[in-house]
């Protein structure tokens, strides 16, 4: 049995193919419609969610499978003391597959050591976000045609922002890759992503604090939100929280071709002047995410249609 707990657990051989899944469910949606009929998904949300929760339950129905679940921890018995290996062995005999999000990082690894059934990352505190990753892969692939050869600007809170570490992990396998960090000095790429991945690979990347001094260099623009949840307090997080705000002015300083993604949600950091701009690829992002959850699912319950 399978779970996805980091974007590494799958080759790029293997993401190819899930890539492609993803692909051809996106352009014949009727031929999955039943294909998990009589399975059920799980969502464990410990943490809000939006997004990763709906899509992978939307991902589930669009299957024709049936979902369940908790969308925080007061409403499940962690609120009464359960451990997360103890939800796990309950949740296993409820349902086939699962997602799980949770504050700490490492409790989905938890999870799947006392589970019977798959269990999917869906965010780890500031650790993973995998299925996050899978998205942001499918989105690059869809609108640059290639994986590799670009330059790649992650801005906003890299220290605590678990999308951009996994999305650094799966990245560095492609050849020619180039990371552009932008980020105020306290919220950098932690020191052990810089060491144990960036340096290891010989991956270059210079780290910037100015947005504008990057835009006319860049490929892609990843922005990404403060993670509010994850300061210890409120004074820091509101002195950083507006430190970079993309607009229309400054996106006259980025090539014509350099899209911008945003794992969403966004505060301040993308003023919604971008939106219009056909370089603004967020929302595109999302209904990928719905794609690539759907050929996630069918994998680990191994489904073949
Ligand atoms: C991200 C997350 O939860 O890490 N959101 C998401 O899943 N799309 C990003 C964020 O919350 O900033």
């Amino acid at each position: 049995m399978r779970h996805l707990m980091s974007p590494m657990d799958f080759s790029v051989e293997e993401l190819e193919k899930l890539m492609d899944l993803a692909g051809d469910i996106e352009k014949n949606p009727e031929k999955y419609a039943h294909a998990c009929a009589g399975k059920k998904l799980a969502t464990l949300f410990y943490e809000p969610s939006t997004r990763t929760r709906l899509s992978h339950e939307a991902a589930m129905l669009n299957l024709g499978g049936s979902i369940m679940g908790f969308s925080s921890a007061d409403s499940s018995s962690a609120s009464k003391g359960e451990s997360v290996s103890d939800t796990i062995r309950t949740i296993s005999c409820y349902a086939d597959i699962c997602a799980m999000r949770h504050p700490k990082e490492g409790a989905p690894m938890v999870a799947c050591r006392h589970s019977s059934i798959p269990v999917i990352n869906a965010g780890d505190g500031g650790h993973q976000h995998p299925t996050q990753t899978l998205t942001d892969l499918l989105t690059i692939r869809s609108l640059k045609g290639h994986l590799g050869n670009m330059t790649i600007g992650l801005c906003g809170d890299l220290k605590f922002g678990r999308t951009v570490h996994s999305l650094i992990h799966a990245l560095v396998r492609y050849p020619g890759i180039r990371f552009v960090m932008i980020s105020p000095e306290e919220l950098r790429l932690p020191g052990y992503i810089r060491s144990d991945v960036l340096d290891k690979k010989n991956v270059p990347y210079e780290e910037v604090v100015r947005l504008e001094d990057a835009l006319p260099n860049l490929d892609l623009l990843y922005m990404t939100r403060v993670q509010k949840e994850r300061f210890f307090n409120e004074e820091d997080y509101v002195r950083m929280k507006d430190f970079y705000i993309l607009d229309a002015k400054k996106m006259e300083l980025a090539p014509k071709d350099m899209y911008v993604l945003h794992p969403l949600p966004r505060v301040n950091e993308i003023s919604v002047d971008v939106d219009s701009d056909p370089r603004a690829a967020y929302f595109r992002q999302m209904q990928y995410g719905v794609y690539i959850r759907m050929a996630l699912i069918l994998t680990l319950l191994e489904i073949n249609v």
